[in-house]
């Protein structure tokens, strides 16, 4: 077991997979309006995926029922799709992993519904720069306890805080591969980081503290206090050079 190095052939395909959920996520992103039932992107999300070929990885994931998560405001993670109506000013977490040619692609964006208040908008940044600060560490060399250390520094020096219970992870054939990759930790502590690694780094990040709270459904995470929570997730490989952001356009 272990931490997979992927070769090429196999990041090539896995770049064909990121590419689709990037896809998909944006066609997504533009649909979202105040008023909408959020089982109404779920729809989008099951069609567009179809006519690209893909499958969605969560749907029948430990039994969760949905084509992706969709977290709303204080929800963090692993929300569903449902009866739920978005209203203005509403934050939405919209969280995709799809299979494509036997790998996988996994990333989420937080996006506001309608105009969101200045405080939202700084939490979305804020959190979307904690993903580009651990990416930017990932390099051959570097240890994975950089990316979690880069994350935590982003968020917290900004008087957030980063949700300790949930992680990132490695990803390939398998939605989940080794390593969990904590949003906080150590620098110079972990495995050494190596060209052909594939990781998904997905900071989920709280206006208020981390402590979470399940809700009833057995799936919804919640932050204990109800303040507010954004979460972004790219997969990426790692090269020699640059990293590489597989779930782009
Ligand atoms: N997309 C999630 C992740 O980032 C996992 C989905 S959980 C599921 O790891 F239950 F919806 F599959
Ligand atoms: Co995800
Ligand atoms: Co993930």
């Amino acid at each position: 077991m272990g931490i997979i190095i992927k070769s090429d052939r196999e990041i090539t395909i896995m770049r064909q997979a990121g590419r689709i959920v990037a896809t998909v996520l944006e066609m997504l992103t533009k649909q979202v309006r105040p008023g909408m039932k959020t089982k109404e992107l779920d729809a989008i999300a099951a069609r567009e995926l179809e006519r690209l070929g893909a499958k969605s990885s969560s749907k029948g994931y430990h039994g969760f029922p949905a084509n992706l998560c969709i977290s709303v405001n204080d929800e963090i993670v692993h929300g569903i799709p449902g009866e739920r109506i978005l209203e203005e000013g509403d934050i939405v977490s919209l969280d995709l992993t799809a299979s494509f040619n036997g790998f996988q692609g996994d990333a989420a964006v937080t996006v506001g519904v309608g105009e969101i208040s200045p405080q939202a908008k700084e939490l979305l940044g804020t959190t979307e720069g904690a993903l580009k600060a651990g990416i930017a560490t990932a390099y051959p060399g570097a240890r994975l306890g950089d990316i979690s250390a880069a994350i935590q520094n982003h968020a917290e020096s900004r008087g957030y805080s980063v949700v300790r219970e949930y992680t990132g992870h490695g990803i390939g054939r398998e939605m989940h591969e080794e390593p969990q990759i904590a949003n906080f930790g150590l620098p110079g502590t972990g495995p050494v980081l190596k060209k052909g690694m594939t990781l998904a780094l997905e900071p989920m990040v709280n206006i208020g503290d981390w402590h979470t709270r399940l809700a009833d459904d057995h799936w919804t995470v919640l932050t204990a206090d109800g303040s507010l929570s954004a979460h972004f997730e790219h997969t990426i490989a790692l090269t020699d050079a640059e990293p590489e952001v597989l779930t782009i356009v």
